[in-house]
Order: structure tokens, then C-alpha cells, then sequence
């Protein structure tokens, strides 16, 4: 793949690249090869107290690091971060800026301080109501289920985070998350909730999405025809958005809107009146810490030197794999089943931000942008899909995300759990040479020793979290964000729109007409989506 690029510290990583790309991570970390301090010590880094990032079993040396960070300069990372602390239009497609870190922020100076602060306490004040119990709904019962209705940034961040916080939750009401257009979804809830004890609320930014518009629909439809008097809903739906005329248009109480606003961008909006269900699950106070966490992990992004800046290495070296390894995709595998859902947020925040081609300056880029994101729990992958990242010929570096304290109390678990992760990492650089693959073959078997081999080398980062509290999650996701803004600044792209989705949202609304259209009505298509609404259509009728 062509990975040209105007900057003269990419032709330099290139050299470098051509330099290093047989060097062996099991050598440099041989113990003749590895005085203190150790390459452990020295590529270790953290960020806020309680969250460390390991990348010494990654390809890098000094050099590398070095000219990582001398690219990360001349492409301006450092003006482009500081332009989206100011509130300066960073996102101009759009015409926008992107402040979700004022959402965060503690300063009163800070852009949009003061409604940010009148629509937390809102937030704060309905959160306690529900959670207390003096918030019911119309029949005067208290509220046990919160049904979260929205989709990709309305959705993504909240359920990660609730999911993860569960060990803070209050075990009074259990949190659903319904997105997918596809009934079964929202079916699945209310075939296990009361509506007399159900809050929903509606989150989109637009409000105007498909998804989330059908199922708001389908589930108000749900409360009237199972016993709730219209004038009751009220006490059943709150909506969230940056689009507060429309909630009222839907019927929603103006009361009941919580504002959020076009500079927050959907994917990064978790810390807005979005976080609604996060905050009455874990309550406003817990809410807070997560504020405070990501908050210290801006603070350490907006001023520590690019050297020691965490989300700027872990961005950096995101792209050295990426750009001249060749990469095609990244693996997030989080060793702990509270952040079950940290890679599918993932997925759209890295994906949605800068799966783009589009350079700021309208040319289009000639080397590659955002790997494509994957990841699933430990150990379960490991069952699973790890066979092809210890054996197969594609590289996939891997973030290990692992947390030292577990949430709950069962004991005998937790340190299998680690030792899984650190091995996996281990087995993932050393890998075992042929002549190693031999003596476990054994003499009568030497035709087994090809399929014992691991090529070994394989690039890992190992992010250790002390324990999974609402501060260090904070701190984690803000860790993730600013890296995307690293990368793309690198790439010279825009991370803050999404236009990429647009034309199959056209064409969607097209072909949902043409399956429901009078026959001389469809509307042309190519052969093959043509014979697909057709296979539809009949199926649909019957
Ligand atoms: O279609 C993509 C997208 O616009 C995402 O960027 C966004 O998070 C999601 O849809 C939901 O949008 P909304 O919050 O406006 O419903």
C-alpha cells in the first residue's frame, strides 16, 4: 500500500521502519539485551493516578518513539488539540466545534460553563427523584426499569458505561438499551417489564433518526395499549437531544427534555444530558467521578509534553503499526466482562471518527486511516479468534485493557483472569522458534513441529487499571478520544462528522417505500438489491 505523506518525519519513520522491521521483540527483552532501566520501566507510562499504559512489547526503540513523536509535532497534533480545548470550529464540514471536554471541565471560564452546569443539576434533580423512588409513574408506583431508546452515540456510551458501573448501580431499577430498528429488540424488554414501572428515555441527538423515532413510537404505542392514559405518558417518557422542539413535537412533556448541544458530538456525548441513564443508575455523585476522571485525563492530554502524553503514544503508535506495518485492523481485548462493551464503543468511536478519506484541504489521502476495530472480553477470544493472532500470517496489534481489583467478591477468579491476559501478551511476543517447536514435537513426531510454531513478534499494549471505578472508566474513555484526535490530526482528517452514513440512510428511506409500494411504483434498481426487495416484498405480504 502507498503511505506517502508531505511531512518529512513519515519518510524518516520509513527508513526507520525498513531498519527495525526484523528486529525481535524476545531478543531486546532478552536480559543480557535489557538493563534497568528495564524496556518495561522505560515504556511504561500513566497518565492519572490508578491507570498505567504498558508498551514495551511493542516494535518500538527509542527511535521509533522519537520520531513518532517528531511526526506528532510537525502534524500539528499540539494546535489541533489546542484548538478543541478553545471551542474553535474543529469540525468544519459541519461547521461546528466539538467540546465535549468542557462537559468536563471544572473551570467556570470554561466555553458554555454555565448551561452545561444548569442542565447537570436538572439531570442531578431527576436522577434522585427516580432513583429515591418520589418520581412514579402513574399508577403512584416507583420506577424499576429505565428503558434507554437511542442508537450509535445515544447508545453506545451510555450501555458501555452502565454495564460497567454495574457494581455501583442501585439495585432498585435495571437499565435496558433498545437501538436496533429490527422489533426484536425493544421486543425483547417490554416482554419483561411493567409499563406502570417503566421510564424510557428517548436520546437523539437529531431526533429524527429512524431507529430510534420507530422504536419510540412502537414502545409509547406499547404503554397506551397496555393500560397507560395519554395523559399519564408524561410521567413514563423523557426525551434527550440537541433537537428539543422536536421531543415536544413527539409528545413529550417540555419538562421532561434534557438538552444536549450541536457542538457535542454524538459519539462523544456520554458526559451530556445523554448520560441520563448512567446517571440514575450510579447516581449524580458517581456521575460526577466520571466527569472528574475524564477530566484528569484532559489535563494530562492538554499539558504534558508529547513525550510522556499518553493519549498521544498510544495514537502514535496506533499509526506506526497502521501506516508502515501495514496493519488493517486493531483488537481492543478488555480482560474484564464489566467493560463487555468497551470494544463495540470503540468500534464507532475510532471508526466513525476517522474511517475517512477526505483530507481537511478536500485532497484525498494515499495512506491508509483508521484500522478497522474489533475486540471481545478475555478469555472468551481467546477460545475464540486468538488461534489466528498467535498463528496466522496478518499481524493485529492488540490492546490489552486489564483491571487489578475485581468488582465483585467471588474469590478464585481474579488472578486466573490476569494471568490470562499477561500470558497471552507473553506467548504473543516470545512465540516458540522451530527448533523449539521440535522438542515439544518429540522425536516421534517431528512432522507436527511446522504446526507448533508461533511466529512470535506480535505487538501488544497492556493498559492496567488499578480498580473500575467511575473515575478511572472516565479517564479511560477520554484516553481513547483524545487518541482518535491524535490520529487523525496525523492523517490530516476530519474525526467530528460522519457523512459516510448518509447515503445508505437515503437509500434506505427508497427501498422501505419500494417494499411497501404498488407494484408500478418500485423504483429501479440494480439487478441484485431489485431481486432482494422483490424476495422481500413477498415475504412481507405473506
Ligand atoms: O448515523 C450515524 C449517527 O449519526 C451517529 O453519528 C450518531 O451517534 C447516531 O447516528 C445517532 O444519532 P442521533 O443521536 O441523532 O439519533
Amino acid at each position: 500500500m502507498t503511505t506517502t505523506h508531505p511531512l518529512p518525519a513519515w519518510s524518516a519513520l520509513q527508513a526507520h521502519y525498513e531498519q527495525i522491521r526484523d528486529a525481535r521483540l524476545r531478543d531486546w527483552f532478552a536480559p543480557e539485551n535489557d538493563p534497568a532501566p528495564t524496556r518495561a520501566e522505560r515504556y511504561t507510562f500513566s497518565a492519572v493516578p490508578g491507570l498505567a499504559a504498558d508498551f514495551s512489547k511493542n516494535r518500538i526503540t527509542d527511535a521509533t518513539l522519537q520520531l513518532l513523536i517528531a511526526l506528532a509535532r510537525e502534524a500539528g497534533v499540539e494546535a489541533r488539540r489546542d484548538a478543541m480545548f478553545a471551542g474553535e470550529v474543529v469540525n468544519p464540514t459541519e461547521g461546528r466545534a466539538a467540546l465535549h471536554t468542557a462537559l468536563r471541565a471544572t473551570d467556570a471560564n470554561a466555553p458554555f460553563h454555565a448551561q452545561i452546569a444548569t442542565e447537570r443539576a436538572k439531570m442531578a434533580r431527576f436522577a434522585d427523584a427516580v432513583r429515591s423512588g418520589a418520581w412514579t409513574g402513574y399508577t403512584g408506583k416507583r420506577i424499576r426499569h429505565v428503558v434507554n431508546i437511542g442508537i450509535g452515540g445515544s447508545d453506545l456510551g451510555p450501555k458501555m458505561v452502565v454495564h460497567a458501573l454495574q457494581h455501583l448501580a442501585t439495585p432498585e431499577i435495571k437499565t435496558h438499551f433498545v437501538s436496533n430498528v429490527d422489533g426484536a429488540d425493544l421486543y425483547r424488554v417490554i416482554s419483561q417489564i411493567d409499563p406502570e414501572e417503566t421510564l424510557a428515555i428517548i436520546v437523539s441527538k437529531t431526533f429524527t433518526t429512524l431507529e430510534t423515532m420507530t422504536n419510540a413510537r412502537s414502545l409509547r404505542d406499547w404503554f397506551v395499549q397496555n393500560g397507560c392514559p395519554e395523559a399519564g405518558l408524561a410521567k413514563h417518557f423523557v426525551g434527550v437531544s440537541a433537537n428539543p422542539a422536536e421531543v415536544v413535537k413527539f409528545g413529550i412533556d417540555q419538562d421532561n427534555v434534557f438538552e444536549m448541544w450541536d457542538w457535542v458530538g454524538g459519539r462523544y456525548s456520554l458526559w451530556s444530558a445523554v448520560g441520563l441513564s448512567i446517571m440514575i443508575a450510579v447516581g449524580p455523585a458517581q456521575f460526577d467521578e466520571l466527569l472528574a476522571g475524564a477530566h484528569e485525563m484532559d489535563e494530562h492530554f492538554r499539558t504534558t509534553p508529547l513525550e510522556r502524553n499518553l493519549p498521544v503514544l498510544l495514537g502514535m503508535i496506533g499509526i506506526w503499526y497502521r501506516n508502515f506495518f501495514g496493519s488493517q485492523s486493531y483488537l481492543v481485548a478488555p480482560y474484564s466482562e464489566a467493560l463487555h462493551y468497551l470494544p463495540s464503543y470503540l468500534q464507532q468511536l475510532e471508526m466513525e471518527s476517522n474511517g475517512k478519506s477526505a483530507r481537511l484541504d478536500g485532497a484525498f489521502v494515499d495512506y491508509a486511516t483508521s484500522a478497522v476495530t474489533w475486540g471481545e472480553p478475555g478469555t472468551n477470544g481467546q477460545h475464540a479468534f486468538f488461534q489466528m493472532l498467535h498463528q496466522g500470517p496478518t499481524i493485529v496489534p492488540i490492546d490489552f485493557v486489564a483491571v487489578l481489583t475485581p468488582e465483585h467478591p467471588l474469590a478464585g477468579h481474579h488472578a486466573k483472569l490476569l494471568a490470562n491476559c499477561f500470558a497471552q501478551s507473553e506467548a504473543l511476543m516470545l512465540g516458540r522458534t522451530e527448533e523449539e517447536a521440535r522438542k515439544v514435537a518429540g522425536p516421534d513426531k517431528p512432522e507436527l513441529a511446522p504446526h507448533l510454531v508461533f511466529p512470535g513478534n506480535r505487538p501488544t499494549t497492556t493498559l492496567l487499571v488499578d480498580a473500575l471505578t467511575a473515575r478511572s472508566l472516565g479517564a479511560l474513555i477520554a484516553l481513547y478520544e483524545h487518541k482518535v484526535l491524535v490520529q487523525a490530526s496525523v492523517w490530516n482528517i476530519n474525526p467530528f462528522d460522519q457523512w459516510g452514513v448518509e447515503l445508505g440512510k437515503i437509500l434506505g428511506k427508497v427501498v422501505e417505500a419500494d417494499l411497501g409500494a404498488a407494484p408500478a411504483d418500485v423504483k429501479p434498481h440494480d439487478s441484485s438489491t431489485a431481486a432482494l426487495i422483490a424476495r422481500a416484498r413477498t415475504a412481507l405480504k405473506g
